[in-house]
């Protein structure tokens, strides 16, 4: 797909089918996330890759737990996409390494559009950090996650602001 067209046509979807994604679709998607620039090449990020649907029935019962009827949708989304992608941090310089994993998570999702693949970036997740470091035994501070999966339901484009409201050019 064109560039412009996958920024252009990148959503946050909500609703996903039960068509599988191969783990070889999974690996580009991760092989272009570790492309992204990062302070001092540190590179903080840590992926961990959950398939297996009782431990993303697990994590997306806790969330739904302990948030209610607020986090249902998100909740939905963690049990009903094909993977969910856990994201860590190996924090040096608090702000330097959470923008580079940031931008790491914006590689997965336009990779993951370019491929024709829904995602969903997940920062609800950290309502129940500790309670997902034990369930997958990863000792890394969790910041994200991403929902993957294949969708029948394409969102349309949600707004934006105008350019001139979040920007100021200095001539
Ligand atoms: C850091 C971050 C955390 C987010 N967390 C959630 C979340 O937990 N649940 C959810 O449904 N959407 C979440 N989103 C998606 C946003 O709601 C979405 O990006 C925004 O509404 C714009 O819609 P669009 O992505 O389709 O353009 C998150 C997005 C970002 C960047």
């Amino acid at each position: 797909m064109e560039f412009s067209k996958v920024l252009e046509e990148r959503r946050s979807v909500r609703k996903y089918n039960d068509l599988s994604l191969s783990k070889e679709t999974i690996k580009t998607i991760l092989e272009y996330a570790i492309l992204a620039p990062s302070a001092h090449n540190r590179q903080p990020w840590y992926f961990v890759v959950v398939q297996n649907q009782d431990k993303k029935k697990e994590i997306g019962d806790i969330l739904e737990e302990k948030m209610g009827p607020q986090g249902k949708k998100t909740s939905d989304v963690i049990r009903d996409a094909q993977v969910l992608v856990l994201v860590f941090i190996d924090i040096e310089d608090e702000v330097m390494d959470l923008v580079s994993v940031g931008a790491s998570i914006e590689n997965m999702v336009l990779k993951a559009r370019d491929l024709d693949v829904a995602s969903l970036w997940i920062g609800y997740i950290l309502n129940i950090r500790e309670e997902v470091k034990r369930i997958v035994k990863v000792n890394k501070k969790l910041v994200s996650a991403v929902a993957l999966g294949y969708t029948n339901a394409f969102p349309s484009k949600r707004p934006r602001k105008e350019l001139e409201e979040v920007s100021l050019f200095i001539d």
